[in-house]
Parts: C-alpha cells; structure tokens; sequence
C-alpha cells in the first residue's frame, strides 16, 4: 500500500534513545544511564529519516488515519539504534587462516609481519585481484555485520600500498557506498605498512607527493568520497615523525585524522593525535597516562578493539582508565585478516568481559561514541527525531540481552533497518 509514511514500529517493550538530548557523543557522568523508553512506538519517514518517538498511546493518536508503506508490531521487542562499527579493513583477498594456526602455536603478530606475512600476504593478493572480485567480497561482508546489527561502518584501504591498489580498493569502498544500504566511512590508509625496499620516510614522502594530491583530485571530481585517513603507528612500522607528516597533510586535504596508534609499543601516539585534532586513535593497548589525558582535553576518541586484544593474547587497552578521565570511548571490530569479526555484538560482549565496561557504556561505544569516531554523530548514532532511521529490533524484553547473550545473534536480532528500508 503506498502510504504517508514509510515505517510504524509499535509499542515496544523498550526503545533505546542511547541519547535524547542532541548530545554528540557520551563521557562521564552521562554515561551512567542511557535514555530508554518503555511501551513507545516509532516512526520513519519515506525519507528514511526518523519522524516522531513517544509512547505508544500517543504515537497511535497522532497517526491514526495515517498509512504505512509496514507496520511492525514491537510487543515483547526492544529498538534500539543501528550498530556503528568505528574500524574495519574490509577489503582484500588473501585469507590468512594458517596465520591463526601459527599464532595459536606462538608466533607473535610482528614476528610474522616481520617474515613477509600478515599485511604483506594480503597486499600481494589484493594487488592481484580484481575490482569485481573485490567489491563481491566486500559485499558479502557488508552483509554479514548488518545482519549483525551494524548499519554504520567505517571501511579501510591499506592492502595496496601502492597507489593504483589503494585506489582500486577506494573506487570499490566508493562503490558500496553508492550500491548498498549500509552506511560507510570511508578511509585512506595507504600508511598501513611500508612497502617492501621502502624506508619509512620513503614510503611517507610518496604518499604525501603522490598519493594525496590524487586523493584532493578524485574527491573534487566526485569520483571518490574520502572521509579520514589512517596511518599504522608503530615501532617497525611507521615512525612519530612519518606518521606526524603523512596526518597532517591529510588534513591540509580536508580528512579527518582518524588512526592505529600505541597497539603494540607506546609511541606517544596519543599525544600527537590530541595535538593534531585526531578526531579519533584505535587500538591504544600501550596508551600513556598523558596520553589518555591529552585525548579527553581534546576530545579525540578512542576507538577500542577487544577482538584484537583477545585474538593475539595482547594487554588490554585500559578502557576503565580512560571512561574515568573523559575520554569518548568508542568501539570497533577491526574485522581483517588476522581479526575475522563481523559482530558487534560480540565486540560488545567482549568489552564488557575483558575490558570491564558495563554494557550501558559498551551500547554508547558502540552507537552515539562511534559515530561520533567518524565525525557522523549529528546523523548518527542514537534514535532522535531527524537523525537517520537506521535501528535494530530484537526479539527480547530487554535490551542488555543483545550484549549478554554470547554469539547466536542472527536470531535474536529479528530486523535491521537502516536508512529507513527494512533489509
Ligand atoms: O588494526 N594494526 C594494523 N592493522 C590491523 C591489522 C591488519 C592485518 O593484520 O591485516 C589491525 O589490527
Ligand atoms: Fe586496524
């Protein structure tokens, strides 16, 4: 039936706002308790926009006499906003399973970095591979997290290195954007490794000379939409200094600094992401006490990864440590070939577990903070009349359920909505 409106979600048991009064992102006390509705139905535009939330008596009068293009009875149910996973790589051919053998027998992570695997295996397959083949794989992908709940990504390059590589991996990111019903954040991450017979500032100085201003013509174009860059911070990698250079120029371009720091060594990367107005740092793992102090005064978040923690036996990033001083924590599968994640559920699950983060501030992470990651929390992130209609309903009384319950969540979560279309 063609109707007025396009979604009516009906008296749920619970609605989780996450948050109800335009906040951008939750730190502090404002994460003690998130906003949730008990009894209220919801409304989305055709637009895909969310039109009107209130209890279900209200929301019944107000549209009564009004048509749906579906109305979806939410008794017993929960809403609450589409997932927003803040880091992937999810574009790449070149599965590294015999890795996770060798990594189970005791390898390090940079141990088999070091002898040619790891980034280095997957760069040359996806050199090899083709853009079709790689927009499949990304699709299927894409298609595994919505289903589990994440209607928001943020989608890397980096297994190029090259520039043809990385742009043939960013015209397939591009495409997703334009094709699927997922949202995506698009990054550049041409500094994910150092190519093979390349120094370090070798490698930054190409992709400041070459690979950038590349980047600054396609986006004017419109052939592709770039939002934040990334650089892999760390010892053996790339160093303070290329990784201070490459940034910087990155924002001279308009990106949004967005990038892998203090993982496996403290690099004092969190100090130059709050000093460059990093709109987020991932992994954190060896973050410095100034560090964590540095990003809550300058509110660059935090983007946090319990599956690599756990899949490579690393410390935990302090996530306490860092909720207590301010910090906007977010979340992230950092889904990729050595963290096969496409569940932000079960990143939830593990940040609570691991991480020690209650599951009020692990939803926050892993909606309003994470938009916020991406520069996209004014649109994204929690349910709010105007913001977009993506929102998941699960077939449970309780919303903590989503976290609680652990893997299975194909079931649990009955439908995903996202830009206002049911999937
Ligand atoms: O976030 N640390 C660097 N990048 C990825 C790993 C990428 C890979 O191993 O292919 C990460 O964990
Ligand atoms: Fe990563």
């Amino acid at each position: 039936m063609a109707g007025g409106h396009s979604l009516l979600l009906e008296n749920a048991q619970q609605v989780v706002l996450v948050c109800a009064r335009g906040e951008r992102f939750l730190a502090r006390d404002a994460l003690r308790s998130l906003a949730v509705l008990e009894g209220a139905s919801l409304v989305v535009g055709k637009d895909g926009f969310i039109k009107a939330i209130g209890p279900a008596d209200v929301i019944q009068r107000q549209f009564s006499g009004e048509t749906f293009e579906e109305i979806i009875d939410c008794s017993g149910k929960c809403i609450l906003p589409g997932l927003v996973d803040a880091h992937t790589h999810p574009v790449w051919a070149g599965e590294r399973v015999h890795e996770f053998a060798m990594k189970l027998a005791g390898a390090t992570y940079m141990e088999i970095h070091q002898a040619g695997g790891g980034i280095h295996f997957t760069v040359e397959r996806t050199r090899q591979a083709s853009e079709e083949e790689l927009f499949r794989s990304l699709q299927q992908r894409l298609q595994c997290m919505m289903r589990a709940g994440t209607t928001l990504v943020e989608c890397k390059s980096g297994y190029g290195l090259d520039l043809e590589t990385e742009l043939k991996m960013l015209r397939v990111i591009e495409r997703a954007r334009r094709e699927l019903d997922i949202g995506i954040s698009a990054t550049y991450c041409g500094a994910h490794s150092v190519p093979k017979g390349k120094t370090a500032t070798e490698a930054a100085d190409d992709i400041i000379n070459n690979h950038l201003p590349k980047l600054k013509e396609l986006g004017r174009n419109g052939e592709i939409h770039v939002d934040n860059i990334d650089v892999f911070c760390e010892k053996g990698v790339f160093d303070l200094d290329s990784t201070r250079r490459i940034l910087q120029r990155g924002k001279a371009i308009g990106l949004q600094i967005n990038f892998h720091g203090d993982e496996l060594h403290p690099m004092k990367a969190a100090e130059l992401g709050a000093e460059l107005g990093a709109q987020a740092i991932s992994h954190l793992e060896e973050v410095s006490d100034e560090g964590i102090v540095a990003m809550a005064t300058a509110r660059c978040s935090a983007i946090l990864l319990p599956t690599t923690a756990y899949m490579l036996r690393l410390k935990q990033p302090r996530a306490r440590k860092m909720l207590d001083e301010g910090v906007i924590v977010a979340l992230g599968s950092d889904f990729n070939p050595n963290a096969y994640c496409f569940s932000m559920p079960m990143v939830m699950h593990l940040a609570c577990v691991n991480m020690r983060m209650s599951m009020t501030e692990a939803l926050a992470a892993a909606t309003i903070n994470a938009a916020y990651a991406l520069g996209k929390s004014h649109t994204h992130g929690s349910l709010e009349v105007g913001k977009q209609g993506d929102l998941i309903i699960i077939n449970s009384s309780r919303w903590e359920h989503l976290i609680y319950q652990f893997g299975g969540h194909h079931e649990l979560i009955e439908y995903v909505i996202a830009k206002g279309k049911l999937i």
